[in-house]
Formats: structure tokens, sequence, C-alpha cells
């Protein structure tokens, strides 16, 4: 597995830039591309000084570019494919055509590009236990459990997902599905619950909490998802999909989690403002078995109240950070989707 030369694509963003960096330093004959458009989510200085490595380029480029994609492909022994469009709630408004671009057609040229040019070479379709949909208590769905997604992100992601399998299937790639629950930890957008509500906190702004927050999601700290994702390179078998869960115990609610989150920052519960309408389709439950990734020696880590403190710590350290991505445009989407222009 060690000195392995890897196209990573989305690795600006917060789990693949976790991963060039984990990868890195861990194997110093690893050697990384990185293809990256470089949207709002994307950004080359979450590489700090790993950057620099001589046995790291990157490429800025768009994964829907054939031309792009085909100059890339030859010589690698990896794809790992991260790129996307990756928020739901952006996903729900006027802008699903470019989840579906992105997440379907972009998954389409990389694959293509792999089958006429570079066969043998692997490929890690980073995907979502999203696409399992809306899991009724006390299931956990396995892998060959129904894909039932409900929104236009998880429904492009699955859609990718099937697109990887079935060139395994028609032309015999070597393609490995992961489907993650939800990630947490620093370098996260906050767009996204846990650091939107760690930096609301922090400037003591409200924190939108939607719909109750009785949903659950099972959160995992990142670094713990890209050991998920090096097992399932090194011992993980082509054509399989593995699931990887924290399999919270207890299952932790949204409210459950901002609670955590005012404790860790010391804010007041006032600040919680309930919500109604800004998710439709709203997932009440996410859950997955990740039984098929542990009997390959895969656990977590990191609890979730020490995975929250850490993480509180790590944005309230690095303010400049979050700062310059909660920028004009950002602001512009927040009043578009929170109806109001205050992050
Ligand atoms: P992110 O939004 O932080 O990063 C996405 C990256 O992809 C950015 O660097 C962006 O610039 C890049 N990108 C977007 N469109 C591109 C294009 N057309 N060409 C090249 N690069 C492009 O996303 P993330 O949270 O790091 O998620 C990474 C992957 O993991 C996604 O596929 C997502 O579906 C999946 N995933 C995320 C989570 C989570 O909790 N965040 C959980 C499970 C799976
Ligand atoms: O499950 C894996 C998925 O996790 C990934 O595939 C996605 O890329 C990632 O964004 C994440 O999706 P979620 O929709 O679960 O994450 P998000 O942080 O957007 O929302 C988590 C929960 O918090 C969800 O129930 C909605 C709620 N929420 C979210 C925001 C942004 C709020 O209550 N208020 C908010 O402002």
């Amino acid at each position: 597995m060690n000195g392995q030369k890897i196209l990573v694509t989305g690795g600006c963003g917060f789990i693949g830039s976790q991963f060039v960096k984990m990868q890195l330093e861990r194997d110093e004959s690893a050697q990384i591309i990185n293809l990256d458009l470089l949207t709002y989510a994307g950004d080359p200085s979450n590489l700090g000084t790993w950057a620099d490595s001589p046995r790291y380029t990157f490429v800025h480029g768009d994964i829907r570019d054939p031309a792009c994609v085909d100059a890339l492909v030859p010589g690698v022994d990896w794809v790992v494919h991260f790129a996307a469009e990756s928020h739901v709630d952006r996903s729900t408004g006027t802008r699903a055509g470019e989840f579906v671009e992105t997440n379907v057609l972009g998954t389409f040229v990389l694959l293509d590009a792999v089958k006429r040019l570079n066969p043998d070479a692997h490929f890690l379709q980073i995907g979502t236990d999203e696409v399992y949909g809306d899991v009724a208590a006390p299931g956990f769905p396995d892998e060959s459990s129904r894909l039932e997604p409900s929104s236009p992100y998880s429904a492009s992601k699955a859609g990718a997902d099937q697109l990887a399998l079935a060139f395994a299937i028609t032309h015999g790639l070597d393609v490995r599905v992961s489907r993650c629950t939800n990630n947490y930890g620093a370098f996260q957008h906050p767009e996204k619950l846990i650091p939107l509500f760690i930096t609301n906190a922090l400037d003591g702004l409200a924190l939108p909490l939607y719909d109750g927050g009785t949903q659950i999601r099972d959160w995992l700290r990142v670094s713990d998802h890209c050991h998920a994702l090096r097992t399932i390179m090194e011992k993980g078998q082509a054509g399989e999909i593995y699931n990887v869960g924290a399999n919270q115990d207890p299952e932790r609610t949204n409210r459950e989690i901002t609670q955590m989150i005012l404790d860790a920052t010391g804010a007041p519960q006032s600040l919680i403002e309930d919500r109604q309408g800004l998710r439709p389709g709203h997932d009440q439950r996410y859950a997955v078995s990740s039984q098929k990734l542990r009997q390959l020696g895969w656990s977590p880590e990191l609890d979730i109240e020490s995975g929250i403190e850490e993480t509180v710590r790590w944005y309230t350290d690095h303010r400049s950070w979050w700062e310059a991505r909660k920028d004009e445009s950002y602001r512009a989407y927040y009043a578009e989707h929170y109806g109001k222009s205050d992050p």
C-alpha cells in the first residue's frame, strides 16, 4: 500500500484535505495529485505546509472536464474521489442542478477516464449514509439495504455510487464505495451544523435549530473517517461497499449536540432559535451498520463529548479561518436560506 500515486479529487475541502495530510504524513513515499475546482467549499490553505511537499501536486480544475481529467488519470494507482457539492440545504433550492452535474456527471467523467486510460487503477468512491434515507429506529442498514435518498444531494450521491458500481460490473474496474455518517472536526465549513453552531455561539449569535432538534445523526470525527478510508484501501475488496459509522451509544439528537456546544462555549440557552421548514424532506434519523468494516479491524477513536470539546477549542483558536469563510457570498446564502443576514 505504501509508495502509491493517488489522484485525490476535492482535496481542498473538509474531508479531502484531512485525507491528503494524513496520507502524506503516514506514508513517506506517497505521491498525491489533488484535483480541486476551489468552489466556496475548497481552499488550498486547508493543506497547511503539506502543500509545499515535493510529493504533492495541486491541479486547479474541474472533475466534469474530460480533458483535465484525462491528463491526470494515466499512471496513478488510485483515484480517491471526494469532490462534490456536499451541503443538503444548498440542494433543496434552485441549485439542485449543480449537485447533479458535479456529483453524477463529475463521477462519470472520472470513471470513464479510468476505464479508457488506466483500467488497472483502484477507484474509491466517497459516498454517504444519506443514500439510505430516513432510517426508522432501531434499524441499522447494511450495505445491501435499499437506497431511499430524500434530498437532491443524497439522490445525486446515490447516482454516483450506482455509476461507480456499474463500472465495476460492466468494465471490471476495481471500484470500492464507502458510505460514511456525519463528519465533524477542524476545517469544516461553517455552513454545517456543528461549525455553524460553534462559531455563532462564540459570537453570541442565534443557533437556528431545525424542526425541534429531535433528529439523530451518527457523528464521526473526520480523522476516524480518513482512517476508515485507509482501511478500505488496504484491506477492502474490489466491487464492495463499506458503511462507516460511529455507532454512537446512546444516539444523540441535534438538540443534545447543541447543548454540548453551549456547554463547551459557555454560551446561553437563549441563543437557540427554533426554526421550522428550512429543510424540506428533513430526515429524522441516520444510522448504519458498520460491522463489515469493523471486521477489517477499523474502529473510531474519539467519542462525541471529547470530540465536541476538541472541535470547540479548534474553532476558538482559528477565528481567522472561519471568519474568512463567512464572507460576502456566504452571507448572501445565509440571508437567502435563513432569512437573515447575520451568520
Ligand atoms: P466539502 O464541501 O468540504 O468539499 C468539497 C470539495 O470538492 C471542495 O474542495 C470543492 O472545491 C471541491 N469540488 C466541488 N466541485 C468540484 C468540481 N466540479 N471539480 C473539482 N473539485 C470540486 O465536502 P466534504 O464535507 O469534505 O465532503 C467530501 C466528500 O465526502 C463528498 O463526496 C461528500 O458527499 C462525502 N461525505 C461527506 C460527509 C460529511 O459529513 N461532510 C459524510 C459522508 C460523506
Ligand atoms: O450523513 C452524512 C452527511 O452529513 C453528508 O453526506 C453531508 O455531506 C453532510 O453535509 C452531512 O449532512 P447533514 O444534512 O446531516 O448535515 P448538516 O450539518 O447540514 O445537518 C445536520 C443536522 O442538523 C440535520 O438534521 C439538519 C440540522 N441543522 C442543520 C443546519 C445547517 C439545523 O438544525 N440547523 C442548521 O442550521
